[in-house]
């Protein structure tokens, strides 16, 4: 049966480059899983795009002189090159800044407060008197008041987790001049969180067994603690407009706003292929299935405020009124990587930018190993010894040398082609079952969303198939009996064609160049590519994908004995003994 999924992953705020931490923590999983689903014929949708609003774009922009649309131009344009590069693989990278999102995003606000789930009030926020203008949160920085943190930010304290209020802040001071802000008054529309309090129990209760430990437990003390309405517009001029008379000063609150691109992206898309409708597949069948990506600090925005306005919207450009807007199926939000056993940092220059490691790396290796250290459960480790480690033991010389050396061996001693197996044996049998039962596997890990095990588990097939090849030697083999060594390399090549579907969401590039090499022709996958669309007023460029021409089936290999070989280049390469030393010295060098 068909599956309709629906692939999400956090907006990251385009403010400066993507590091390892996010390609480990929000961006490779959900590839490798919506790869997995599209080669197991699934429907999928993967959207995202640049989070261009936020303090986070006007800080740097108020930093470097500029507009905040210069600043999150420059790095959404960086972004899509390196998606490109590392393949992750969206059907729609957007931005916020579209006048689709701006339009869609201000019918939702009109769709909540028409619902009955916003209110005025008037508030209290932090003043700054030097500057003259009310400070965005992100803008004060004190001393947490749940964990006693003194570096605690206006919107959330980065060691405990909680989200806060800017007025709670003890101690609070401007990050732009040091100042103490003043307490003043202003007028806000707020979310009423507390009148969804039970739905959002009973959303919670519903998922709780197949979520992440760590997501359910955070998400209930997240209610526990009882909620509050939460203010959702701000006195800034660089965001969405308040839909309504008497508010141009204000704008809605980028966290408010930058949830709701999963579903102005997905009209987007639709828009874009020609299928206006399209996307009401994911989002009104109650039997599609949504799943959102991210680090674990965006545990709440997922779990909490975007099912809640979900809930408060109920439907939008439907009619039908027994259908209701899909609420998150999963949540798989990961915890953090470490780098060299410190925790990485982006003002201290303590990262790997993502285009600097492309530039001197290829992706798979990238992706494998942040697969095999993914903080699916626990905080882990990125160290340069262990990505030559893992690159040369296990890339190298498990998976990389089967590869060349029996691609070679057939291409040199069976003229360049598949040989013809004779009879099959236990032994050759037993192999090709233990291929064949990776598709069961590893298929329902990946589905489970456990993709180191499913990483693992593949490697542990790629391991079986070393110790098969050297039990039969075909290399002797082939000097007594010509006929038992091509049976043996048919059967080790029909089982490395299986491997390079399992490993393919894993690792997408080398999977395609070794179907070549196998003589196939076509794409495993679709094809990435960036497209402009114009706007009425602006025109914005976005990442697309096109699977109509993708060819690779979730399914065992059939390989045709006879098929004609393609000239085998190795498909990894060894990293020196030094490369860790150096780029450690790199590292210490910048930071
Ligand atoms: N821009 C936020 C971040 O980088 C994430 C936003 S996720 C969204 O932490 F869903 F709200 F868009
Ligand atoms: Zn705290």
């Amino acid at each position: 049966m068909t599956e309709k999924i629906l692939v999400c992953t956090a907006w990251p705020y385009a403010n400066g480059d993507l590091h390892i931490g996010h390609l480990a923590g929000s961006y490779l999983p959900p590839d490798t899983f919506a790869r997995y689903h599209r080669l197991a014929g699934n429907d999928v949708l993967m959207v995202s795009g640049s989070d261009s609003h936020g303090t986070p774009i006007t800080v740097r922009a108020d930093a470097e002189g500029v507009s905040p649309r210069q600043i999150f131009e420059r790095f959404h344009a960086r972004f899509l090159d390196t998606f490109q590069e590392i393949g992750v693989s969206y059907d729609l990278f957007t931005h916020t800044d579209t006048e689709n999102h701006h339009r869609i995003a201000q019918d939702i606000f009109l769709a909540c407060l028409n619902n009955g789930y916003l209110y005025k009030k008037r508030q209290f926020q932090l003043y700054s008197e030097t500057e003259g203008r009310f400070l965005p949160d992100r803008y004060v920085e004190g001393t947490c008041p749940n964990c006693g943190y003194d570096g605690a930010r206006g919107d959330q304290c980065d060691n405990c987790g909680k989200l806060l209020d800017a007025t709670e802040l003890i101690n609070p001071r401007s990050k732009t001049d040091g100042s103490v802000p003043i307490v003043r008054e202003t007028e806000h529309f707020f979310f009423d969180l507390p009148k969804l309090e039970d739905r959002l129990w009973a959303y919670l209760n519903d998922h709780k067994d197949h979520w992440r430990p760590n997501v359910i437990n955070f998400s209930r003390g997240y209610l526990k603690e009882g909620l509050r309405g939460r203010p959702i517009t701000r006195d800034i001029e660089w965001g969405v407009r308040v839909p309504l008379k008497g508010y141009d000063q204000k704008r809605l609150y980028v966290w408010f706003e930058a949830v709701m691109g999963y579903f102005t992206a997905s009209v987007e898309w639709a828009h874009n292929v020609d299928q206006p409708e399209k996307w009401k597949e994911w989002w009104y069948d109650p039997a599609a299935k949504t799943y959102y990506f991210m680090g674990k600090d965006n545990i709440p925005f997922h779990t909490i405020i975007w099912p809640g306005e979900l809930m408060a919207v109920e439907r939008l450009y439907e009619d039908d009124p027994t259908k209701k807007l899909n609420l998150p199926y999963d949540v798989p939000a990961n915890e953090y990587l470490n780098m060299e056993s410190q925790k990485l940092s982006t003002s201290r220059n303590w990262a790997i930018w993502a285009p600097d490691m492309l530039e001197r790396y290829d992706p798979d290796p990238i992706r494998y190993y942040l697969t095999a250290i993914a903080p699916e459960t626990r905080d882990t480790d990125f160290t340069w010894q262990g990505f030559v480690r893992r690159n040369n033991d296990e890339l190298v010389a498990t998976w990389g040398n089967l590869v060349n050396r029996m691609v070679s061996f057939a291409y040199r001693h069976f003229e360049g082609a598949v040989p013809q197996p004779g009879d099959l044996d236990d032994q050759d049998r037993d192999i090709l079952a233990k291929a064949e039962a990776g598709f069961q596997s590893v298929g329902e890990l990946i589905e489970a969303v456990r993709l180191r095990a499913a990483l693992e588990e593949t490697m542990r097939i790629a391991r079986a198939a070393n110790v098969y090849l050297d039990q039969k030697a075909p290399w002797f083999q082939i000097k007594e009996d010509r006929g038992a060594a091509a049976t043996t390399v048919y059967v080790i090549l029909r089982v490395i064609d299986n491997l390079k579907i399992l490993f393919a969401p894993f690792l997408p590039f080398t999977s395609q160049r070794l179907h070549e090499m196998l003589g196939y022709d076509g794409q495993l996958f679709g094809r990435q590519y960036t497209q402009t669309f114009a706007e009425t007023e602006r025109s914005h460029t976005a990442l697309c994908y096109d699977n109509s021409q993708a060819t690779g089936r979730w399914q065992p290999s059939r390989l045709p004995g006879g098929q004609k070989l393609r000239r085998p280049s190795p498909l990894f390469k060894k990293l020196d003994d030094d490369t860790a030393e150096k780029e450690l010295a790199r590292l210490l060098g910048s930071s």
